[in-house]
């Protein structure tokens, strides 16, 4: 029988070492967990995207009474840059969550569901999107969400 082993590469670090760029849309996500709609789980998730013309989108999740029909931060942005920019690529987007008065010191990891968009957006533009994971100790970072979504389903 053969194995197939799967890696990820993630970088690790912190605020002070990132490119200016990316300090900008992590600002951003940090500022969008403010404007979340969440008043059900109170966990306060912001996102913000660069794209390839230099517009910086943000957004945050968005919470209904009837559960499954809210969104998530990841989705609530990148739905936005596309309805708004169809044609520009995302070159990479900063996630930061918010609960209990604070930012949380390890960063959250999208969902099944954000990765699978996450997936359409790099497919539809050919090109990575990095993803910035905030957390008030350590960032992480990975090149392509093609490291967080091994063995995707990616076409039809
Ligand atoms: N949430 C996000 O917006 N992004 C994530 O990556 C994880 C979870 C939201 C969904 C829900 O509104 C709340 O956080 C609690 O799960």
């Amino acid at each position: 029988m053969k194995q197939l082993k799967i890696t990820a590469k993630i970088r690790i670090c912190n605020y002070e070492e990132l490119l200016s760029e990316e300090k900008i849309i992590v600002d951003k996500a940090k500022e969008a967990t403010f404007r979340a709609y969440a008043p059900y789980s109170k966990f306060k998730v912001g996102a913000a995207a660069l794209l390839a013309n230099g517009e910086i989108v943000d957004g945050n999740n968005q919470e209904n009474v009837a559960f499954p029909s809210g969104l998530c931060a990841e989705r609530t942005t990148l739905f936005y840059a596309h309805s708004r920019y169809p044609d520009e690529a995302v070159q990479a987007i900063a996630i930061a969550a918010y609960t209990e008065g604070d930012f949380l010191d390890r960063p959250i990891s999208p969902c099944g569901a954000c990765r699978q968009v996450m997936l359409e957006t790099e497919l539809r533009s050919k090109q990575p999107v990095k993803i910035i994971l905030y957390g008030k100790k350590e960032i992480l970072i990975v090149g392509s969400i093609k490291d967080l979504l091994p063995l995707a389903f990616d076409s039809l």
